[in-house]
């Protein structure tokens, strides 16, 4: 059994939709003609953990057509797309990926990637390369490099280099001018909101929405929310992130009293338990709880537990908590990142970037991973403006370039007050 997946059945679907994805991703495609020219990936094995959407199935197609044999698993347990997982899976990829996984079925996946000692690994949120390295298999010596796809996961491999026990070289993709500004920030919003109205069609304006954190996603999330017609309240623990949300207009205040007024709350901080216990009992009835970050841990669901006196699913990706006090509070999608688990994670064009540093960090590392210190590497600078450069090209756009006067100019000290 070369893969595991939901139902074969639906990989005409699949391929249907990766179709479209590839439509909305024109430096993607342009990478694949180069890849499918030149082969750089040849011998490579890529073992890849990633969100097993449309999108990825555009970047899985573009590692093959570079000549890299892959084997695909999920990065969340609710956030497969079945279809898609189908239609790689007939394409020759092993795929170990469907929606709706225990812990236990999930690490399963994880475990089959590893077994077909992937030389390059591509992560997102590290748990396939946490799980390699608690592994400590002898074939670890063999991988040239990895790379991480979010900011959960480039904070688990620093700490995990800065502990000595890095074992091959990261690249942090989520780092990469062309990913975070634009995926962390547009995509997120987008789709986060996205998920949200898909899985509650609430409507949002004159609503308050609680947005926790102000860093990349969460001011894309906060800046979509207001273009709703949302008071937006923002929690931060950053003094410097909270003054940005104040001075791009938004109220800032802790979680304990914006528990109080908000009725949409969404968390997008990477960190845990940001809400708690004595924030939902503060909470009005009705109140809706979403999270945007990588782990289902922002909102405390043992807290929620431990306080409801019953609980039912009352639509799909809603789950409806009775307090004692009659109160009600809505969890979405049980806690995990509500753009991939009710919608269907960021759009095309936004991946497209993305998913550009996946595949030529890939490259570089098939190239360079022997020479690379065993750390946590930024995105090459090279690449970073070779997307920046074809995706501006992609929207039609054009801009001016220096003249030889001022690259001149812009390097010299000479010329002051004139
Ligand atoms: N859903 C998605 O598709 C998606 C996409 C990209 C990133 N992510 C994930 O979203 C999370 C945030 O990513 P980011 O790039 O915005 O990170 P970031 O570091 O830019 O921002 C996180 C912000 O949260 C703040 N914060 C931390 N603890 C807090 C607390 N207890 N209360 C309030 N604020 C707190 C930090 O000060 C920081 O400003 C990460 O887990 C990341 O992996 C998810």
């Amino acid at each position: 059994m070369e893969s595991k997946v939901k139902d074969p059945l639906l990989a005409d679907e699949g391929k249907l939709s990766i179709e479209w994805a590839e439509s909305r991703m024109p430096v993607l495609i342009r990478i694949r003609e180069e890849f499918t020219d030149k082969k750089p990936l040849t011998g490579v094995r890529v073992g890849a953990s990633l969100h097993v959407t449309k999108e990825t199935g555009v970047l899985v197609r573009t590692l093959l057509s570079g000549g890299a044999e892959v084997a695909l698993c999920g990065s969340n347990p609710l956030s497969t797309q079945d279809d898609v997982a189908a239609s790689l899976a007939s394409e020759g990829v092993k795929v170990y990926a469907w929606r709706g996984q225990t812990a236990d079925e999930y690490y399963w996946c994880i475990k089959k990637v590893i077994e077909s000692k992937p030389t390059i690994t591509i992560d997102d949120g590290a748990d396939l390369t946490a799980s390699i390295h608690e592994a400590n298999l002898g074939y670890i010596k063999d991988v040239l490099g990895g790379t991480e796809e979010t900011t959960t996961g480039v904070i688990r491999l620093k700490a995990l280099a800065e502990s000595g026990r890095l074992r091959y070289p990261i690249i942090s993709v989520n780092d990469a001018y062309t990913k975070y500004l634009f995926d962390n920030r547009y995509g997120t919003g987008q789709s986060t909101l996205d998920g949200i109205l898909r899985a509650t069609s609430v409507l949002l304006a004159g609503k308050t929405v609680v947005v926790a954190g102000y860093g990349w996603c969460g001011r894309g999330i906060a800046m979509r929310a207001r273009g709703m017609g949302a008071h937006v309240v923002v929690t931060e623990v950053d003094p410097v992130r909270a003054l940005e949300a104040l001075m791009d207009g938004f109220r800032v205040l802790p979680m304990d009293e914006a528990a109080g007024v908000g009725d949409v709350f969404v968390t997008a901080t990477g960190d845990i338990n940001v809400i708690r216990k004595e924030h939902m009992l503060k909470m009005k009835s009705g109140a809706i709880l979403g999270n945007a970050g990588h782990f289902n841990v922002e909102i405390s669901i043992p807290d929620l537990e431990s306080i409801s006196t019953r609980k039912r699913r009352v639509r799909n990706n809603v789950e409806e908590y009775n307090l004692a006090d009659s109160r009600r509070l809505y969890l979405l999608s049980e806690g995990r990142l509500v753009n991939l688990a009710a919608a269907e994670g960021h759009p095309s064009e936004v991946m497209m970037m993305s998913f550009a540093n996946q595949a030529l960090c890939v490259e570089y590392i098939a190239a360079h991973g022997k020479e690379l210190e065993k750390t946590v590497h930024s995105v090459p600078a090279e690449i970073d403006r070779k997307i920046a450069r074809l995706a501006v090209e992609s929207l039609g756009a054009r801009i001016d370039q220096l003249t030889d006067e001022q690259s001149r100019y812009l390097k010299s000290w000479e010329s002051g007050t004139v």
